[in-house]
Formats: structure tokens, C-alpha cells, sequence
């Protein structure tokens, strides 16, 4: 089974406390954080205080999605006791090796994503150091848009190339996933699946979870 990471960028700002712990209740496998900074993408969103206020009322762990540059300069910010993963986009990196390391130095899992014009293959050479793939199935910095399904022979490559090299990195995927599609990306080969507005605005959230995740 998929396990699912909700975006809280689809909650309620103003009742986030609320929509994290209900979504938690529901069966969220991990709580997806997306940090956008206006630069890297063309939207702000909210940054590691807005996360650490969420500290004692997620029951699941952090995965955090930065979609900014210099992540190296900001990354220690949102590790913490809840923070499993922390991802950085290959795009904004200089030395993502270097980058990579020191996520894990400071005490995360490392994922490193894509956006949808990046081939897979210049991962190549990094994935026996990554944690996690983030696959994006949508131009990143903004909820709600269709998914792209150019997304999907990526998982199966980054599926092919763990089984080759003998590796254990997760593959997840990002944007425009929901009840009716999730279907696609299963059976590709993913191992987590976001989805923003397709759990935090259904009229069922359990539901909407339910029929993301299973097989
Ligand atoms: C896009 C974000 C996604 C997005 C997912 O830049 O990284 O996590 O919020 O939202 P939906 O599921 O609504 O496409
Ligand atoms: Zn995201």
C-alpha cells in the first residue's frame, strides 16, 4: 500500500491546528509542509514557525518540501524532533551532494525532487546517497493543478534504477494526485503520494484518503 502525505497547503490557515490533527486522525502517513519563497517559485507560502507551531499536534511526522533556493542557508530551520524528511529541488542546488549531506549531518532524511522539465537521469550519480525522490507532477508553487503525466515514466525509471543499483531511496510524488488518478502513479512503482486539495477539501477526508492509498 502507498502511504500518503497531505499538504497543508490546501488547510484552512486559520484553523490549521484543527485541520492537521483531523487529517492525522484520518490515516495521514506523514504531513507534507510546502515552504515556497517567492524566488524559487512564484508564491510565498509560510516558513519553519508556521511548521514548528504544529509541533505538539501532528501525530505524524514532518515531510518538508523547499521549494526555495539556497536551501543550505534555511534547511536547519525545520529540522526537528518531528521532521522525517527534508527535500530540496535539484534545480536550486550549486552542489547537491554537498547539500545532501549536510541535511543528513543535521539530522533528516535526505529527498532531492524534480520539477517536470528535469530528467531523472541526473540523479544518477546521487541516488545511493538520497533518502527520497520527489517526483513533481505539476510546475511547483501552487495546489490545485492537473497532474502531468510525464511523471510517470520517472517512477518507473527511478523504480528500474533502485533494483539495479541494489538501493532503498523512497519515490514520491507531487501535484495534481486525488481518489481518481492515484491509480496511475500506484502502479508505476510509488511509495508516497501528496495530495492537497484532493484530501483537505473533500467532503470525506477518510474517504478521499482511503481510496488514495489503497491497492
Ligand atoms: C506544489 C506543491 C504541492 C501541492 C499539492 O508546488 O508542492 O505539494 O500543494 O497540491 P495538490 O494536491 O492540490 O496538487
Ligand atoms: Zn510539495
Amino acid at each position: 500500500m502507498a502511504k500518503i502525505a497531505p499538504s497543508i497547503l490546501a488547510a484552512d490557515f486559520a484553523r490549521l491546528g484543527e485541520d492537521v490533527s483531523d487529517i492525522c486522525s484520518r490515516g495521514a502517513d506523514y504531513i507534507h509542509i510546502d515552504v515556497m519563497d517567492g524566488h524559487f517559485v512564484p508564491n510565498i507560502s509560510f516558513g519553519a514557525a508556521v511548521m514548528k507551531s504544529l509541533r505538539g499536534i501532528a501525530t505524524v511526522p514532518f515531510d518538508v518540501h523547499l521549494m526555495i533556493e539556497n536551501p543550505d542557508k534555511y534547511l536547519e530551520e525545520f529540522i526537528t524532533d518531528n521532521t522525517e524528511y527534508i527535500t530540496v529541488h535539484y534545480e536550486a542546488c550549486d552542489d547537491l551532494a554537498a547539500t545532501v549531506r549536510h541535511i543528513k549531518e543535521a539530522g533528516a532524511k535526505a529527498g532531492v525532487s524534480i520539477k517536470p522539465g528535469t530528467d531523472p537521469s541526473v540523479l544518477d550519480e546521487h541516488l545511493k546517497d538520497i533518502d527520497m525522490v520527489l517526483v513533481m507532477s505539476v510546475e511547483p508553487g501552487f495546489g490545485g493543478q492537473k497532474f502531468m503525466d510525464n511523471s510517470v515514466p520517472k517512477i518507473e525509471y527511478l523504480k528500474a534504477k533502485r533494483e539495479e543499483k541494489g538501493l532503498d531511496y523512497m519515490i514520491e510524488v507531487d501535484g495534481g494526485v486525488g481518489a481518481s488518478n492515484a491509480y496511475i502513479v500506484k502502479d508505476a512503482g510509488v511509495d508516497i503520494i501528496v495530495a492537497g486539495s484532493a484530501v483537505f477539501k473533500a467532503e470525506d477526508r477518510t474517504q478521499a484518503i482511503n481510496k488514495i492509498v489503497e491497492n
